[in-house]
C-alpha cells in the first residue's frame, strides 16, 4: 500500500438529489429505504443467518450446508463449506419445468445486426451437449480451461460447460496479447483453450486462433491438450492435428443431455487474471456457492429485476462484469437478456441506443468511458444523439468500473433514462465477485457521482492507515469490515501475495479494496476518489503501472529504465504516460516520434493495445530520491503538465525534468 495520495482527499461537492418516483419505490423489490435499512439490521444482528437464509432462497443445493461461515484460518474464509451444488444447474436445469423454460434466454446480435435468440431450454441443451465433447476430449473436474473467446452464445456456453463437469474456467480477453494469454495459460496451468477462428468487432474480422498458436509456442503451455475452435467465420485458420477440433466437430454425436457435476460450495469456479501493484498479474479465484449466490441476489436487488425484464450488461466476458451480470447472474435470476459482439461506435455511435429501441432492452448497464465517448459523438453529430430513438423501454440504468463524472451522469439520466429511470452506479471489483455499493432503484435517493451506500450485509467502511474509521466528509481507504459470500478466496498459486494484498496487518484483518474514498456529510454517502496503489483506470480497464514497465524494459536492446503513471483524460477516465530512459542517446523530433512508436507497438504485443501508453516521453534518467526511488509524484505531475512546485534539490540532475516534460 503506497502513501494516500489526493486520490483520497475530498474535492467535489454534490448538491443534486434524485429520489425514486412513488411509483418506482412501491413496485420494487426492496421498496423505500425502510426496507433497505431493515435488511441491513438483520445482517447486522445475525450475520451468518442472514447469509445462510439468501443462500437457501436463492441457490438450489444438492446437498444443503449445514455452516454458513468458517472463519477458523482467516483471511482464507469458506463459505457455505460442507454444501454442494453446481453453477450451471443453478442458471439452466433449475428452470426446467417452470415459466422460465422457454424463455428467451439470450438475445444475440451480432456485429453485423444478424440476431439469433436462444430459450433456457435450448441453451441448456446446447451447454451439455459441449459439456459432454470437453469430457470426450479429456477435460474433467478440477482441470484448469482457456476460454479466449468473443462475445458470443458460444462463449457463455463455453462458461457454462466448464461449470457444468466442474472445471475452472479462465476467460482471457480477446484483446490481450500472445504473451498475456501464454503467462495466463501456463499460471493457471490449463488443459484446454477454448477459442474462436476470429472474432468480428465494428466490420473487422480479427483473429483469435492464430494468436492462441503463437502463445502457446512461446512455450511453457505443455499443459494443454486440446484446442477448440467455434467457427465464427468463414475464413480457414491453421488446426494442429491431434490437438486442435472446431467446436461443431467436437459437439457432433454428444448427447445433449449431461447431469451437472456437483461440487463444494468451495469449489472454484474461476480464476480471473487482474492487474495489480506488481507486474505479474493475480489470478482472482472464485468459489461456487458464494459467488453465485451473490450474482443472483445482486441481479434481484440492484437491477430490481423483473420476469418482464430486458437486461443488458454490455461487459464483455473476458472482464468480471461479463462474468457476473452476463454469463452467470442473469441466468441464475432467470433473466432475458441481451448479448452483444460489437462496439458502440459501428457502424455509428446510435448503435446502443437502436439496440434498445430494436429489443426493447429495461436495463442497462454500461461503462463511464462509453457514455462520455457517445456524449462526444452526440454532441458532434445530431443524428446518433439518444433523442433519435424510442427509449420508453428503459426502466433502469446502471454504470460500473469506474467513477462516473456528476456531468456524464446528468447526461446519462437525461437523455438516455428520459429523466425517469433511477441510474445505479455499482461500485465493485473483479475480487469483489458483485456488487457492493450501489443505490437500490426503489429505494437509495440518488446523488450523481455518488455510488451511494453499501449493499446489505456488506460492511463496508472507510479508514484511516492504521484501520481506524475516518469521520463522513474525510478521505481515506475503503475497507471492507467482515467477509462476504462472494469476496476473492485466494490468488491462484500464490496464497501469500493473496494474504499481503488484501489484508495488511496494520488494517485490523480488513479487507483493502485499493480505492481511496469519502463519506458525504450529510447522508454518508460513498464517493470513490480513484486507486491509492499502482493500478490504473483506462477506459474502465484494470492496468497496472509495474506491468507497463515491465513492458516496457522487456525490449532491452533499446528501454534502460521506465516508469509509469496516469493521469486524467477526459474520455478514457485515465490515460498511460510512460517516461523511459533509452540505452542510446536522447532522440528528438521525427526520432523520437518513432521510437515512441515503436515501443507503444511493443507494449501492444507484450500485453494488448489497451496497455498502449497515450503519453511516451523520454529523458537521461528518471526523477529519484537518494535511496534511488523513483518519484513518482513528481511524475505525474508532469505528466498533468503542472508546474513543479515540490522542493526538487534531492534531485542529481534537475534538468531532466525539461527534458520529461516534452511530448513525443
Ligand atoms: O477503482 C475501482 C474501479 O474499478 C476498480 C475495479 O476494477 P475491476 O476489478 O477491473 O472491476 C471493474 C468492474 C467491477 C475499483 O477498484 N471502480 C469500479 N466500479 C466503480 C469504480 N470506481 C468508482 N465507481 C464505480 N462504480
Amino acid at each position: 500500500m503506497s502513501a494516500p495520495s489526493s486520490a483520497i482527499q475530498s474535492t467535489l461537492v454534490e448538491n443534486r438529489v434524485f429520489e425514486p418516483s412513488d411509483a418506482t419505490v412501491k413496485a420494487a423489490r426492496i421498496s423505500g429505504m425502510d426496507a433497505y435499512n431493515a435488511l441491513c439490521a438483520e445482517a447486522e444482528q445475525d450475520f451468518e443467518g442472514f447469509w445462510g437464509k439468501r443462500a437457501r432462497e436463492v441457490l438450489t443445493w444438492h446437498k444443503p450446508f449445514t455452516k454458513v461461515l468458517d472463519e477458523s484460518n482467516k483471511p482464507f474464509y469458506k463459505w457455505f463449506e460442507d454444501g454442494e451444488l453446481n453453477a450451471s444447474f443453478n442458471c439452466l436445469d433449475r428452470h426446467m419445468g417452470t415459466p422460465v423454460e422457454n424463455k428467451t434466454a439470450i438475445i444475440f446480435e451480432a456485429d453485423d445486426g444478424a440476431v439469433t435468440k436462444v430459450t433456457y431450454k435450448e441453451l441448456l441443451a446446447k451447454v451439455s451437449q459441449f459439456a459432454n465433447a470437453l469430457k470426450a476430449r479429456g477435460v474433467k473436474k478440477g482441470d484448469r480451461v482457456v476460454i479466449y473467446m468473443p462475445m458470443t452464445i458460444e462463449g457463455v456456453v463455453a462458461m457454462q460447460a466448464c461449470a457444468r463437469i466442474g472445471a475452472t474456467h479462465s476467460v482471457v480477453f480477446g484483446g490481450f496479447s500472445a504473451k498475456a494469454l501464454q503467462e495466463r495459460i501456463q499460471d493457471a496451468g490449463a488443459v484446454a483453450v477454448i477459442t474462436a477462428n476470429y472474432q468480428m468487432r465494428g466490420g473487422k474480422e480479427l483473429p483469435l486462433k492464430a494468436i492462441v498458436d503463437e502463445g502457446i509456442a512461446m512455450g511453457g503451455c505443455e499443459s494443454i491438450k486440446t484446442v477448440i475452435v467455434f467457427q465464427r467465420t468463414q475464413t480457414a485458420v491453421n488446426m494442429v492435428a491431434g490437438r486442435d477440433i472446431t467446436m461443431a466437430d467436437a459437439m457432433a454425436g454428444q448427447s445433449t443431455d449431461c447431469p451437472a457435476e456437483m461440487v463444494g460450495a468451495e469449489h472454484p469456479l474461476f480464476v480471473l487474471y487482474t492487474s495489480g501493484s506488481t507486474g505479474k498479474p493475480k489470478g482472482v479465484q472464485h468459489s461456487t456457492g458464494g459467488y453465485l449466490l451473490w450474482a443472483n441476489l445482486t441481479m434481484n436487488w440492484t437491477f430490481d429485476l423483473k420476469d418482464s425484464d430486458v437486461f443488458w450488461c454490455t461487459a464483455d466476458i473476458g472482464w468480471i462484469t461479463g462474468h457476473s451480470y452476463v454469463a452467470y447472474g442473469p441466468l441464475a435470476a432467470g433473466a432475458t437478456q441481451i448479448v452483444f459482439e460489437g462496439v458502440p461506435t459501428y457502424p455509428n455511435a446510435g448503435r446502443f441506443w437502436q439496440m434498445i429501441e430494436k429489443h426493447k432492452c429495461t436495463i442497462f448497464y454500461t461503462a463511464p468511458t462509453a457514455i462520455r465517448s457517445l456524449i462526444k459523438a452526440a454532441d458532434t453529430d445530431e443524428k446518433v444523439h439518444p433523442k433519435n430513438w424510442d427509449l420508453s423501454s428503459l426502466r433502469i440504468l446502471g454504470s460500473v468500473g469506474e467513477p462516473i463524472n456528476p456531468e456524464a451522469w446528468m447526461w446519462y439520466y437525461k437523455h438516455v433514462g428520459g429523466e425517469r429511470c433511477p441510474i445505479v452506479d455499482t461500485f465493485w471489483q473483479t475480487e469483489t465477485g458483485g456488487h457492493m455499493i450501489t443505490p437500490l432503484p426503489g429505494a437509495t435517493p440518488l446523488v450523481p457521482g455518488s455510488c451511494t451506500l453499501p449493499l446489505p450485509g456488506i460492511m463496508t467502511a472507510i479508514v484511516d492507515e492504521t484501520g481506524n474509521d475516518v469521520a463522513n466528509g474525510a478521505g481515506g481507504i475503503l475497507v471492507v469490515k467482515k467477509p462476504w459470500p462472494s469476496m476473492i478466496r485466494t490468488i491462484w498459486g500464490d496464497p501469500e501475495r493473496f494474504k499481503k494484498s488484501y489484508f495488511p496487518e496494520e488494517l485490523k484483518g480488513y479487507y483493502l479494496a485499493g480505492d481511496g474514498a469519502v463519506r458525504s456529510a450529510d447522508r454518508g454517502y460513498f464517493r470513490i476518489t480513484g486507486r491509492i496503489d499502482d493500478v490504473l483506470n483506462v477506459s474502465g480497464h484494470r492496468m497496472g503501472t509495474m506491468e507497463i514497465e515491465s513492458a516496457l524494459v522487456a525490449k532491452s536492446d533499446l528501454v534502460a529504465e521506465a516508469a509509469v503513471v496516469g493521469r486524467p483524460d477526459d474520455l478514457t477516465g485515465e490515460a498511460i504516460v510512460a517516461f523511459v530512459v533509452l540505452k542510446r542517446p536522447l532522440p528528438t523530433g521525427d526520432e523520437a516520434k518513432a521510437i515512441a512508436n515503436e515501443l507503444r507497438n511493443w507494449v501492444g504485443k507484450e500485453i494488448g493495445p489497451i496497455a498502449k501508453p497515450k503519453d511516451i516521453r523520454f529523458g537521461e534518467n528518471l526523477p529519484k530520491t537518494r535511496s534511488g526511488k523513483i518519484m513518482r509524484r513528481l511524475l505525474r505531475s508532469i505528466a498533468k503538465g503542472e508546474t513543479i512546485t515540490q522542493d526538487t534539490s534531492t534531485l542529481e540532475n534537475p534538468a531532466i525534468l525539461d527534458q520529461l516534460a516534452k511530448t513525443n
